[in-house]
């Protein structure tokens, strides 16, 4: 295989704060290589319009230029979740069409799904590396996501914010934040706001039960304890007829009606008689502008995969993911970083100390 001499980058998937640091880095870093580096727009969706439109779908990325995006929201590059990827005629073109355009290897910022299509590409013959790109920390190889810091202190900020205004009024809250299937974010919240419970999709639960430790809370004088909710954990929830207590509290509610956030706080404040208040944090846990953590793992991350990339790439048909190990940003294969074998560590053991102090 040639050396590699032009390189792509691309975002995919949600956005999250620390991927812009992380193209800076590799254009500072590849620069001083002697490589060159095309910017690729909106996910792997780029990689489908290089034939027909490429001016609209990759820029050449000037190191000057792009140190201005280093602190910058959301992704410079633009983002998008590319379902034709999936399809193994359509990487193979996208394979092709790189070659066409001289880009010999591709740096992918996203989570497991953007790091399956370049495993994919590798398998093609296209290098590739991955940095992991999403606030959700839900990556087994790595301790830390891009992103995942700054939501943390997002959500963190959030918290201590409604707990200021819960006191106040004496005032439970409950509060959501993302997380896709993980529950670190919650997690980490959860303890360093000091929020009294947590549910996170990892652990099934029990409405009653939650609504039973409020009441305690309450009876003890704590009447602004915190929920941190992770999203998607409706369906980990023991059977209980929510709507029932919902209905017979005088509000209206279906059948097809889903339990959510807001729908919670009804049914904790209809159960357990206080003004149980929801908020979901959303977005501006995906839009902040990255802490230095995210900012500066970025940087390594970006060193790293340039470094990977001026080595020899004959052997790269299983790719590298970069992660971080023992508090060090480390490289190993996409197989191993998406071996889902072996699950994610979650400490039950800390979940239970917050849903019991
Ligand atoms: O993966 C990042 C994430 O923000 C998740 O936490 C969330 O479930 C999802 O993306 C939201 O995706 P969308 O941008 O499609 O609403």
């Amino acid at each position: 295989m040639d050396k590699v001499k032009r390189i792509g980058m691309l975002t995919s998937g949600g956005d999250s704060p620390g991927m812009n640091a992380a193209v800076v880095s590799v254009a500072r870093c590849a620069m001083r290589k002697g490589f060159q580096l095309m910017g690729i727009k909106r996910g792997y969706n780029g990689l489908l319009g290089l034939s027909e439109n490429p001016e609209d779908d990759i820029e050449y990325l000037d190191p000057e230029t792009v140190l201005d995006i280093m602190d910058m929201r959301g992704t410079y590059l633009r983002t998008a979740r590319c379902l034709p990827f999936l399809q193994p005629e359509v990487r193979a073109k996208a394979a092709e069409d790189l070659r066409r355009q001289g880009i010999q290897a591709l740096v992918v910022i996203g989570g497991d799904g953007s790091y399956h299509g370049a495993l994919e590409l590798c398998k093609l013959g296209i290098p590739c590396i991955g940095i992991p790109g999403t606030i959700d920390n839900d990556l087994r190889y790595t301790e830390a996501t891009l992103g995942y810091d700054t939501a943390v202190n997002v959500c963190v900020e959030a918290v201590r914010s409604i707990r200021a205004t819960s006191r106040s009024h004496d005032r439970p809250a409950v509060v959501q934040v993302m997380g896709r299937n993980c529950g670190d974010i919650a997690m980490r919240t959860a303890i360093a706001t000091g929020a009294e419970m947590v549910i996170v999709p990892e652990m099934e639960w029990d409405l009653e039960e939650v609504a039973d430790r409020l009441k305690f809370l309450i009876s003890k004088g704590n009447t602004r304890a915190t929920l941190v909710i992770s999203e998607h954990c409706w369906h980990k929830m023991k059977p209980f007829d929510w709507r029932k207590v919902i209905a017979e509290g005088g509000f209206i509610i279906h059948d097809d009606d889903p339990l959510n956030a807001e729908r919670l706080a009804l049914v904790l404040k209809l159960l357990s008689h206080t003004e149980a208040r929801a908020t979901v944090i959303g977005y501006t846990q995906r839009g902040a502008i990255p802490t230095a953590y995210d900012s500066a793992f970025a940087f390594e991350a970006g060193r790293m995969a340039v470094d990977l990339l001026s080595g020899d790439t004959s052997s790269f048909e299983d790719g590298f993911a970069i992660g971080v190990r023992d508090g060090r940003v480390y490289s190993t294969p996409f197989a191993e970083a998406l071996d889902d074998t072996k699950p994610k560590f979650f400490d039950k053991d800390l979940y239970r100390l917050i849903n019991s102090l």
